[in-house]
């Protein structure tokens, strides 16, 4: 689409109508999507939102990667076990609380346990675990990470403790959920896990890659239109990286400016929604999360992993903060946050409701 169809007049109406009334038409929304028209003012406008709600403020959630093993085979994703060359790994109770502690230390008051779906940790296990953080950190929030489980499983996550859990949707389209995935994974069911952690109680977090393949406008719509259904408390975008091991070694990764684009929108649409600036936009441009920082998201998500098993957490290709250079996560995102005129506070970050 041609930006030239449209005038300043327009311009200012359909971003202020959208951020009066939090939605727009499908119509609307894809000239939005489809053309970078509307860019310097929608990240104008995310800005001043996120500023009138947050201030500057930028919240911090340790990630802990502590298995790349997985049963899935997710088309798109590195550590799928399809993957036969990666070298796997799982981090000890041990390890887990050692990055706890490197954590705390520094700072952060949410932990993020992140993995594959990996069932040498039972439900005994990860309850074991959460409770342990929280009996040592109780100020903190654990945040789970960990793919779709029954609804008993997550109720028992819930009662040692957990308090949030991220389950990106991934796409909202039947269709395209079934050319990421293979036959034995659903989007009825992965719509089904998100509905029993909201009943539970969990602050949920959901969202989608952008720019996966076979992903159209239309796509993104059903993404923004499922979301307003859903109404998560954190919603996690990032462009979709190419891996070489996996069936999407040949596929186009994501772009970063069609991530901003959607981190804005989805600002305007969700003004309270913990939205991170993620390790993929990160990695797509070396200040991309201070671009998106500056697009509306107040989230950053440093890696607490340790640095000898990082490489092998490889979602997708030249995945940033892998090397040695990395261990010193906390330093390096406070710099980025600062300099793009925000500021990183010691705070579980919880949703403003
Ligand atoms: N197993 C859990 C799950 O499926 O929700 C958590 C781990 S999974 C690796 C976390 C997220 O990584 C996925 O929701 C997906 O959106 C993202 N991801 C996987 N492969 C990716 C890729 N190639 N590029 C960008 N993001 C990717
Ligand atoms: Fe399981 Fe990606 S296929 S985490």
């Amino acid at each position: 689409m041609s930006s030239k169809i449209f005038d300043m007049n327009i311009e200012n109406q359909i971003v202020s109508r959208l951020e009066e009334d939090r939605t727009l038409s499908d119509k609307e929304l894809s000239a939005l999507l489809e053309t970078d028209f509307f860019d310097s003012l929608l990240f104008e406008s995310a800005d001043r939102i996120r500023k009138s709600i947050y201030g500057t403020d930028v919240y911090v959630r340790g990630l802990v990667e502590f298995t790349n093993y997985c049963k899935n085979n997710c088309y798109y994703c590195g550590i799928r076990c399809g993957n036969t060359v990666l070298p796997r790994y799982r981090l000890s109770q041990k390890e887990i609380m050692d990055c706890c502690e490197t954590g705390y230390k520094l700072g952060f008051r949410t932990f993020v346990l992140q993995g594959g779906e990996d069932d040498f940790f039972n439900d005994e296990t990860l309850c074991a675990i959460i409770s342990e953080i929280k009996s040592k950190y109780p100020d903190c929030a654990v945040t789970l990470s960990i793919g779709e489980k029954s609804y008993k499983s997550y109720k028992l996550y819930f009662g040692a403790g957990a308090d949030r859990y991220l389950l990106r949707h991934e796409t909202a389209d039947d269709e395209h959920y079934q050319k990421l995935h293979p036959q034995n994974m659903s989007l009825q069911y992965r719509k089904e896990c998100l509905r029993n952690l909201k009943e539970i109680g969990y602050q949920v977090g959901s969202g989608f890659m952008v720019g996966s393949p076979f992903q159209e406008t239309e796509h993104l719509i059903k993404d923004i239109r499922f979301l307003q259904e859903l109404k998560p408390e954190m919603i996690g975008i990032g462009p979709f990286l190419t891996h070489s091991d996996t069936p999407f070694k040949d596929q186009k990764s994501g772009s970063l400016e069609l991530t901003l684009r959607l981190l804005a929108i989805l600002r305007l649409m969700f003004p309270n929604v913990l939205l991170p600036a993620t390790t993929a936009l990160g990695t797509i441009s070396p200040d991309g999360r201070e671009l998106g920082l500056k697009a509306g998201a107040n989230v950053v998500m440093p890696n607490l992993s340790p640095v000898k098993v990082r490489k092998q957490y490889a979602l997708y290709d030249n995945k940033i903060c892998t090397g040695e250079e990395a261990a010193e996560c906390r330093s390096c995102i406070d710099l980025r946050v600062n300099t793009a005129g925000y500021r990183m506070v010691v705070s579980r970050g919880d949703f403003f409701k």
